[in-house]
């Protein structure tokens, strides 16, 4: 990736200790006031000490980043020998008040918020091991925890962008974070990120629509403009343009707005989601998201390896992990846009997609043996309006390790469906962000968990749990993977297990009152996974090897881990993250059910309209 070579900028100058970066510039009035520009392209958020004064606002056409002045901090970085010095820092805020003013510096990358410094020795179980891992893993901006580094593998002799924070690996350490009561490294996570989503970014002249969130960060430190004798950190994103693939990550901005609402969930403090900067990030990416396109489905089009899977694996079109977080994303946000005049529209376009998406994936998505034997008989080539095979799905698409999988009771909502062509394979994450999120009914929210216990042995095995069931193999591999050697059959994307999945595993449990599943899943993670140096993933059918190319101290396997137990010991926690279907859903939802062909067929339709 790119070193960043202008932007926001903040020189780290001679110091006084006493005064190191706080999160009371997040109550603070000066303001840097910052415009985009062409030298804005290719750059990465930076601490400068220009001042300026106004109002935070944050809009595409008009960026202005709020600063605190000139507070100067002496950061010590828990991976660097030198000791800089230095000025802090750009600041996301304003309106809140923070305790992280009074707290240490970090040393060594194990500060909690309570100011504890935890000890990176003497730990007595599984769960203490993961803790002190996780704390190691944190990553510091000018002093302040912001965000947890993909890895932290001492032998890994290629680091790639394991370094970088990613948003979606953060998911799983924030909400560790916050079931400790250790809030202000998820708040912080929250507003550097908001800086971040409106950075111009370029691939070859074209820039990603506004509102896109990065994949991932690095704090960077290089030498201060002028001054070689000294160096300042620099936020650096990246959206894809760096990534293997140059892959646009739609799940990010989604991710966030769901953690933004499980912070103030948790905390009680709704100060940060009713800030203006971070109610027009929400808008952002709800925008983003809601853009009118070419698509005849409510679902989001996107391309390959747009998310968790990040790689091509054929799940191009409308797979269901993006719907599943797109719906969960609408959920929270609705739950946080503060009413107000200009916001009318996006909110009601917010509502019919709700709707629309919901039916579309309940209906459309849904697999158990009963639809199986429907698609087995289904008439082709209907053209009309009440077609019952209405995107044309040849029958012979059944694959034949189908037929085994589907248990007699259970279920599962496809991995994507687009014209003539279903995607029968399991996803995990999807499944169950769909249980989590209220996307699926309850009674299928249900079979997919009895699915999950029924196909135990396919789906958890030695280690839960495989990202997807089954891999691709042969000729299929060939062509959908591209041969791609890192997704072999049965390892990493293509059929590997991921222990990171633990978390949403529970929570989904937790949801449906059957905690015992996820309580047995963790059992099983816990005989191997601290022996193994927790692995990014596992290779084989059964999870019997640590991947071929897994890196060991995986930060979101760490932290799902802990995520898991924190639950499993407080289960009302799980609200905080789980959303229920309500009643103005419910009743469009049963609107669209009568009117739908496919159960009329034979009868006198009655065309509803439903705007909620
Ligand atoms: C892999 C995963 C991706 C994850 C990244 C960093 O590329 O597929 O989901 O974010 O590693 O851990």
């Amino acid at each position: 990736m790119a070193a960043s070579e202008t932007g926001l900028r903040l020189p780290l100058g001679s110091l006084s200790p006493s005064s190191h970066l706080s999160s009371s510039f997040l109550t603070s009035t000066p303001l840097l006031s910052f415009k985009p520009s062409s030298s804005r392209k290719r750059s990465g958020l930076k601490c400068t000490n220009s001042i300026a004064r106004g109002n935070s606002f944050h809009s595409p056409s008009n960026f202005v980043f709020k600063k605190l002045q000139s507070t100067r901090c002496r950061c010590q970085r828990n991976d660097v020998e030198e000791k800089n010095i230095r000025s802090s820092t750009l600041l996301p805020s304003d309106g809140l008040k923070s305790d992280l003013d009074e707290m240490p510096l970090p040393v060594n990358g194990s500060l909690s918020s309570n100011g504890n410094v935890q000890s990176a020795t003497g730990t007595n179980s599984i769960e203490d091991e993961a803790w002190d891992l996780l704390r190691q893993s944190i990553v510091y901006y000018c002093g302040s925890p912001i965000g947890t580094i993909a890895a932290n593998d001492p032998n890994s002799t290629s680091v790639l962008n394991y370094d970088q924070v990613f948003i979606r690996d953060f998911i799983p350490s924030g909400i560790a974070f916050l079931l400790k009561g250790e809030y202000d490294i998820v708040r912080d996570f929250i507003l550097y990120t908001l800086q971040l989503q409106s950075w111009e970014k370029t691939m070859d002249c074209h820039s990603p629509g506004q509102g896109l969130m990065p994949a991932s960060f690095k704090v960077k430190t290089v030498p201060l403009d002028g001054d070689d004798s000294m160096t300042e950190e620099v936020l650096d994103p990246d959206f894809g343009e760096a990534a293997i693939g140059r892959v646009a990550p739609v799940d990010s901005g989604l991710w966030w707005i769901i953690l933004l609402r499980a912070y103030g969930k948790c905390t009680g403090d709704v100060s940060v989601q009713e800030r203006v900067d971070v109610q027009t990030g929400i808008k952002m990416i709800l925008k983003l998201c809601l853009a009118d396109g070419f698509d005849m489905f409510p679902t989001l089009l996107v391309t390959d390896g747009s998310c968790m899977i990040d790689r091509r694996m054929g799940i191009h079109g409308h797979p269901l992990e993006i719907q599943a977080l797109f719906y969960s994303a609408l959920v929270c946000a609705r739950e946080m846009l503060t009413p107000e005049d200009g916001s009318a529209d996006l909110i009601r376009a917010l509502n019919n997609r709700l709707v629309a998406l919901s039916f579309h994936i309940r209906e459309y998505y849904w697999l158990d043996m009963k639809k199986i034997n429907e698609i087995y008989r289904y008439q082709t080539e209907e053209y009309s309006y009440d077609a019952v095979n209405k995107f044309n799905i040849y029958p012979d698409q059944i694959p034949s390790w189908l037929v085994d999988f589907m248990p007699n009771r259970g279920g599962y909502l496809i991995g994507n469906l687009q014209p003539a062509h279903m995607d029968f394979r399991f996803f995990s994450l999807g499944n169950l962000w769909s249980i989590v999120s209220s996307l699926a009914t309850n009674d299928q929210s249900h079979a997919i968990l009895d699915l999950v216990e029924a196909k135990w042995a396919e789906l958890v095995a030695d280690m839960p749990f495989k990202i997807c069931y089954p891999a691709m193999e042969g000729e299929e591999w060939r062509i959908i993977t591209g041969s791609d050697p890192k997704n072999t059959p049965w390892s990493y994307h293509n059929g590997g297990s991921w222990p990171t999945l633990l978390w949403q595993l529970t929570v989904a449990s937790i949801k449906m009152g059957r905690p015992e599943i996820a309580e047995k899943a963790v059992e099983l993670a816990e005989r191997r996974i601290a022996i193994d140096k927790w692995p990014e993933y596992y290779d084989t059918k059964r999870a019997r090897f640590i991947g071929k190319q897994a890196r060991l101290y995986q930060t979101w396997s760490i932290a799902g881990y802990l995520v898991a137990k924190l639950l499993l010991a407080n289960p009302s926690a799980a609200k905080f993250l789980t959303s229920e279907e309500d009643s103005d859903l419910r009743n469009a939802f049963s609107c669209m059910i009568s009117a739908n062909p496919r159960r009329t067929r034979g009868r006198k339709k009655t065309q509803q309209p439903f705007i909620v």
